[in-house]
C-alpha cells in the first residue's frame, strides 16, 4: 500500500516521510524542488531500501494538483494513505499583505490540500484509507499576525470536520493534527515563547498512529492547555497580546 507525502522536502514532512520508508511504505514524495526530492528519495532507498518515487510541483501557481497527483500514481500500489504536511508562513502576513502573495499563501496552505483531498478521495475510499490534515496553534483564535495562515489553517480544520460529516469511520479515517511550534524552517529564526519540538518525534506520534480511527490531537500534547488558555482570554486581555 503507498503512502503520498505532500511536503516531503523538509521538517515535519521530511520526518514523514523517513519513519514511513523505515516502516517500508512505499512511497510519492512531494514539494516544489526536484532537486531535493531526488536527494531524500537516493537517501530513503539507500538507507532504508524503500520503493520511493518524487513529484516536483509549486503548490503556489499549479492550478490542479490533485490531477497532477493521480497520474504520478499510476503504477502504483493502493493508495492507503495521504499525508499534508505542507504549509508556508510569511513574516509580513499581517493586515498589509499584497493581493498576490495572499493568493500564493491560499494556493500552498489551503487549495493544494483541498484539490489533492477530493482528487485522491476516491482511491482512498476503495482502500478504506487516512487522510492526515495539519492545522496550528496560529489558528485557535485570529490576531493581527499571520492572518492568511491562519485562515487557511481554520479551512484545514473545516475541511477535516467535512470528511468526518461525509464520510463514515470504516469508509474513510481522517486525522487533524493541531500543531505547536516545532524547530523547522517554518519557525527558523523566530523568538519563540515555548521550546519548538523535534520534527521526527512529532513525525514518530502521527505514523504510529496511521491505523487507528479518525481523530484530532495536539502535538506537542502540551499545546492542548496553551490553545485552552489562549480560547478563555478575556477580549481586552487578548487584544493587548502582540506575539
Ligand atoms: N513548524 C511549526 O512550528 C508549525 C506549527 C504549526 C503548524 N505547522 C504546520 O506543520 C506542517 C509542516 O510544517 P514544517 O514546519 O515542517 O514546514 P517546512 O519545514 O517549511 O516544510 C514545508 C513543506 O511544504 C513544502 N512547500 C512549501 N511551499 C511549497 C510550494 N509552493 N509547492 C510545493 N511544496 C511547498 C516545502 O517544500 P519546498 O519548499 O521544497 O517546496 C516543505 O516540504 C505545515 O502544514 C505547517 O503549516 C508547523
Amino acid at each position: 500500500m503507498t503512502a503520498v507525502v505532500v511536503g516531503a522536502s523538509s521538517g515535519l514532512g521530511r520526518a514523514i516521510a523517513t519513519e514511513l520508508a523505515r516502516r517500508g511504505q512505499p512511497l510519492l514524495l512531494v514539494a516544489s524542488d526536484a532537486r531535493d526530492l531526488d536527494a531524500i528519495a537516493a537517501d530513503l532507498r539507500i538507507r532504508h531500501g524503500a520503493s520511493v518515487r518524487t513529484l516536483a510541483l509549486d503548490l503556489a501557481s499549479e492550478p490542479d494538483p490533485g490531477a497532477r497527483l493521480v497520474a504520478a500514481l499510476d503504477g502504483f500500489p493502493p493508495l492507503a494513505s495521504l499525508l499534508l504536511p505542507v504549509g508556508m508562513s510569511r513574516s509580513d502576513d499581517d493586515l498589509g499583505l499584497e493581493p498576490r502573495r495572499i493568493g500564493e499563501l491560499l494556493a500552498i496552505n489551503l487549495h493544494a490540500p483541498l484539490a489533492i483531498v477530493h482528487a485522491l478521495l476516491p482511491r482512498l475510499r476503495e482502500a478504506r484509507g487516512a487522510v492526515v490534515l495539519f492545522s496550528s496553534i496560529a489558528a485557535v483564535r485570529g490576531r493581527g499576525r499571520n492572518v492568511v495562515y491562519a485562515a487557511a489553517k481554520r479551512g484545514i480544520e473545516s475541511l477535516a470536520e467535512s470528511l468526518r460529516q461525509r464520510h463514515a469511520p470504516d469508509e474513510l479515517r481522517v486525522h487533524l493534527y493541531r500543531l505547536g511550534f516545532l524547530a523547522t524552517n517554518l519557525t527558523h529564526g523566530l523568538a519563540l515563547p515555548t521550546p519548538a519540538a523535534s520534527p521526527s518525534d512529532v513525525a514518530h506520534a502521527v505514523v504510529d498512529r496511521l491505523p487507528r480511527g479518525s481523530g484530532r490531537w495536539y502535538l506537542p500534547r502540551r499545546f492542548a492547555l496553551v490553545a485552552a488558555v489562549v480560547r478563555v482570554l478575556p477580549w481586552p486581555l487578548f487584544r493587548t497580546m502582540r506575539s
